[in-house]
């Protein structure tokens, strides 16, 4: 009996001990094949911030092969050819993803977003010249619209199944037999539902104009998608910003209202507005960001300048200007109220105290906190360094050239091209007229709720010989 008693002891010992590795193996091998984190880190400052993590793969990204075939595969939903840099993206040679994608396995190799996406900007001076990269420089061309909206389209094409991502998927990479299973039933399936659900949170833009390359809706996705504020009608469409010299910004406001008075804060706030989470955000990435825009110089316009015309012109921007927006000036930097700016005001009206409020307390447990959000009355006198490449000019991006801000608002350029990326020189911002800049360009036309050109009048009624040499001088700043 005793025995016997042993025996089965025995036996059922083996067995609980083989289900226990059973269960620890297969536990694994699904932790090693989808929560396995490898990190990446890029020895160079630049290539961080072009191509390094932020945290944004774990909620928003998208599997990096089925993100790498879409293009491929469902190409009738792009505005034209050159797979995803129809939609702005920069892609250069050697590299497995463009300028702002990052790709990092978590499990399995995943595609996120970092900061460059919108904050690398192209020029070229003609039109078969190939584009000169400038990191930090606000995207002229990037459609982060666009691009959402083609992932939307896929995801709701019926051909968007395992079978035929996966057909895709063989002609760039191998996948062992457990990871095309886990591709079949959970990874492709998955995915599928989770854009979908993406694209609800996003169903209010439908209602509202379109952003247009270069331009994002920048806080009403985190109001109505972070935050949990309910949707209402604003429409916050704003050009993108520069990233480069914050050495010589400090103390200055933030965005485009001054919504945000801190660096830091700015930093990872545009992280969480990526898609990064709470817990997901890489706070030791975006040090090393925020460490790489402070010190980085503007860029210097790369063209001829007439320097003696130049010359005349600075004491017209003394003069005219530099109050608000030379290094020094006594209100560079600060909140000009709008009834004084006079500049379209949909982007102001779009962020709330109660947004500021909430946002204050997104991040109260956690080290990094945020504090410093706020809501103002105006826009921010903005220092205008690397000038020449921050166009098309003003929040909402409506003044294509340095040239035509200098004119009454009646006189300004009513309907323009943006996205193309050739220099104008003479008018000074990126060619915003002719079939080539029609062809690659988005339409935009400042009739539309919250593209007015209005305002910002400071300049228009000097002589036109001072207007010329006011330009020259801007271009070297
Ligand atoms: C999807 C596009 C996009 C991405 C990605 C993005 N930004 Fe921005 N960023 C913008 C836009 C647009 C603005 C201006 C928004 C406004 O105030 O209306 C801006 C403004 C800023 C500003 C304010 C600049 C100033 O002089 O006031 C900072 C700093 C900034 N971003 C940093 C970052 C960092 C760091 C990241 C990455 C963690 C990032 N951004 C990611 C679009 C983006
Ligand atoms: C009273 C302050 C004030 C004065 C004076 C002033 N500006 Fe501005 N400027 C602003 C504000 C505020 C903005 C942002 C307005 C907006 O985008 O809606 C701005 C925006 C700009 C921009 C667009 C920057 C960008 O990145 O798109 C340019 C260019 C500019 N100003 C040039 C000038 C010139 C040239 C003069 C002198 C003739 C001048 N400003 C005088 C306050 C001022």
């Amino acid at each position: 009996m005793a025995v016997i008693t042993t025996r089965l002891g025995k036996i059922i010992t083996t067995v609980i001990l083989i289900v226990i590795l059973l269960v620890g193996g297969v536990g694994y091998l699904a932790w090693y094949n989808l929560l396995r984190e490898v990190p990446t880190y890029y020895e160079s400052p630049e290539e961080h911030f072009k191509y390094g993590s932020i945290g944004t793969e774990n909620a928003e990204g998208i599997p990096y092969w089925i993100w790498l075939v879409l293009p491929r595969l469902f190409p009738e939903y792009l505005p034209g050819n050159g797979g995803y840099t129809s939609l702005g993206f920069t892609w250069e040679e050697g590299k497995e993803t463009p300028v702002g994608i990052s790709k990092k396995t978590i499990g399995f190799p995943r595609q996120g977003i970092t900061c460059a996406v919108c904050h690398h900007g192209t020029y070229r001076e003609k039109p078969e010249d190939k584009p000169i990269i400038v990191p930090t420089a606000p995207s002229n061309k990037f459609d982060s619209q666009g691009f959402l909206r083609f992932i939307f389209a896929c995801a709701n094409d019926p051909r968007f199944t395992s079978d035929y991502i996966l057909d895709g998927i063989y002609y760039n990479q191998k996948l062992s037999q457990l990871e095309k299973l886990l591709y079949r039933y959970l990874i492709i399936p998955q995915t599928k539902k989770a854009i979908l659900k993406q694209q609800e949170s996003y169903a209010w833009m439908d209602s509202r104009p379109n952003w247009g390359p270069g331009r994002i809706d920048p806080f009403n996705p985190v109001k109505f998608r972070t935050l949990g504020l309910p949707v209402d009608d604003t429409v916050g469409n704003s050009d993108m910003m520069p990233l480069w010299n914050q050495k010589q910004h400090q103390g200055f406001a933030l965005h485009w209202d001054g919504l945000e008075t801190s660096l830091t804060e700015t930093v990872n706030t545009g992280a969480i507005g990526d898609g990064a989470t709470r817990d997901s955000i890489n706070i030791a990435g975006l040090q090393r960001v925020e460490a790489y825009i402070t010190q980085l110089d503007p860029p210097a316009y790369p063209f001829d300048i007439n320097q003696s015309l130049a010359e005349e012109g600075q004491p017209i921007f003394e003069q005219n200007c530099a109050s608000c927006h030379a290094f020094g000036g006594e209100k560079t930097g600060t909140v000009i109220p709008i009834s004084e700016i006079g500049t379209d005001r949909h982007r102001l009206d779009m962020w709330t105290q109660e947004a500021a409020d909430a946002y204050n307390e997104y991040a109260a447990d956690y080290e990094y906190d945020f504090d410093y959000l706020r809501k103002t009355d105006g826009y921010l006198s903005v220092s205008l360094d690397g000038l020449w490449l921050r166009a098309p000019y003003l929040h909402n991006g409506s003044v294509p050239y340095l040239e035509d801000l200098l004119e009454e608002p009646e006189n300004r350029t009513k309907v323009f091209y943006r996205g193309y990326d050739v220099y104008n020189q003479e008018k000074v911002g990126f060619v915003a007229e002719g079939l080539e800049a029609e062809k690659v360009g988005f339409k935009y036309d400042t009739s539309v709720q919250a593209n007015g050109n209005q305002g910002h009048l400071y300049g228009t009624d000097l002589s036109s010989e001072d207007k010329q040499a006011l330009v020259e001088y801007l271009k070297t700043l």
